[in-house]
């Protein structure tokens, strides 16, 4: 009986995983070449934020390790704010046992706007080792931080073995998300999102911080200090749009043309290929959705587009009525008996 348990266990880890691995080359086929982009040294665009020692620069100067250690986190901020733009980086996460870690990819204001900040979020929620990763996005604009806007996903691939792009495109119109070149999310601007649509200047920010608190399923993993220190890896570093005085919030006078360079580079567009391949990921990654939690929202605020075939994966909880492949995955850790890990998995 348990024998027969373990073969099915393994069958359908290995199916999933061949599917994964499908599906990864699908999605990559399906949306083609990468972006084209310049990419900056680091001091070309960005200085140190804070974590004295713990922001490494590679000796060519475009890379950057930003490190967690028991005294301190690190991050650093764009030299300049933006108003609208292109935020790109290739990063490597942390590998091995890395819960409570958090690594952010963001852009925001919340220096010069303290109560009405915009922020725009990719977080990476740290991991215990064998377990898929998990990142979220989110969308704050003018303080409408009572009202979060998440989303969370796992990946096709391991985060923490190889460099993989993360982007943020911001307009006028719309927002996207991309994990390389695949669009994840799209938040189209809509007249009844009022002040919710992020639209002032923000800055581009990149952390790593101890969330024990709050990352790991509500705290229930703290980060251990014996795996520090936790490296993260930035490269490929794009930033992209128009720079903006914060003291005097008026827009450089070339604004406009790089506003319209923007909204019609390639990255702006997305095409009937990358909709079906963000369909796809969507329909096969995404495991929370503000968007489908009726308990928090009974009436889905206004930039949500609701998708049938997506939707009755959801319950009014907004989280998968069933665990999907991960909730297998939590299973078969238990038969190798790591214990309790398999309550780390609180979110399916
Ligand atoms: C890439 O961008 C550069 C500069 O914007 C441009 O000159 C070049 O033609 C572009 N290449 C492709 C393949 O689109
Ligand atoms: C942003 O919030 C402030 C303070 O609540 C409010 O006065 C302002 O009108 C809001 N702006 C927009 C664009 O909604």
């Amino acid at each position: 009986m348990a024998r027969h348990e373990n073969l099915l266990l393994l069958l359908s880890s290995s199916s999933s995983l061949l599917l994964l691995l499908l599906f990864g080359v699908v999605l990559t086929c399906a949306v083609g070449a990468p972006f084209n982009v310049t990419h900056l040294a680091f001091h070309e665009g960005y200085s140190h934020l804070f974590g004295e020692g713990n922001l490494v620069r590679s000796p060519d100067g475009k890379s950057v390790r930003l490190l967690l250690d028991r005294f301190t986190g690190s991050g650093f901020i764009s030299s300049d704010l933006y108003q609208y733009g292109f935020f790109s980086a290739a990063i490597k996460l942390p590998a091995d046992y890395s819960a409570g870690v958090v690594v952010a990819f963001y852009t925001s204001n919340g220096d010069v706007f303290e109560k009405t900040h915009d922020e725009l979020d990719f977080e990476f929620l740290g991991n215990i080792r064998g377990k898929q990763w998990r990142i979220q996005t989110n969308v704050y604009g003018n303080g409408s931080t009572s009202r979060g806007r998440e989303e969370r996903y796992t990946l096709w691939f391991d985060p923490t073995e190889e460099f993989h792009q993360y982007s943020i495109l911001w307009t006028a119109k719309n927002i996207i998300f991309y994990v390389d070149d695949v669009p994840i999310r799209e938040v189209v601007r809509s007249e009844a999102m009022g002040g919710d649509y992020p639209a002032k200047p923000m800055s581009l920010y990149a952390t790593i911080w101890d969330a024990s608190n709050w990352a790991t399923n509500g705290g229930k993993y703290k980060v251990n200090y014996k795996y520090a220190p936790f490296v993260s890896e930035f490269t490929n570093l794009v930033l992209q749009g128009c720079t903006v005085d914060p003291i005097q919030q008026l827009p450089a006078a070339t604004c406009s043309e790089k506003r319209s360079a923007l909204e019609a580079a390639d990255y702006a567009a997305i095409t009937p290929a990358r909709r079906a391949a963000m369909r796809k990921f969507r329909q096969r990654y995404m495991y929370y959705s503000y968007c489908y939690d009726l308990l928090r929202y009974p009436v889905p605020p206004p930039e949500c587009v609701i998708i049938p075939s997506e939707k009755q994966r959801f319950k009014d909880s907004g989280r998968l009525k069933f665990g999907g492949h991960h909730r297998r995955h939590s299973k078969h850790r238990n038969h190798v008996s790591e214990g309790s890990s398999s309550e780390y998995q609180s979110d399916a």
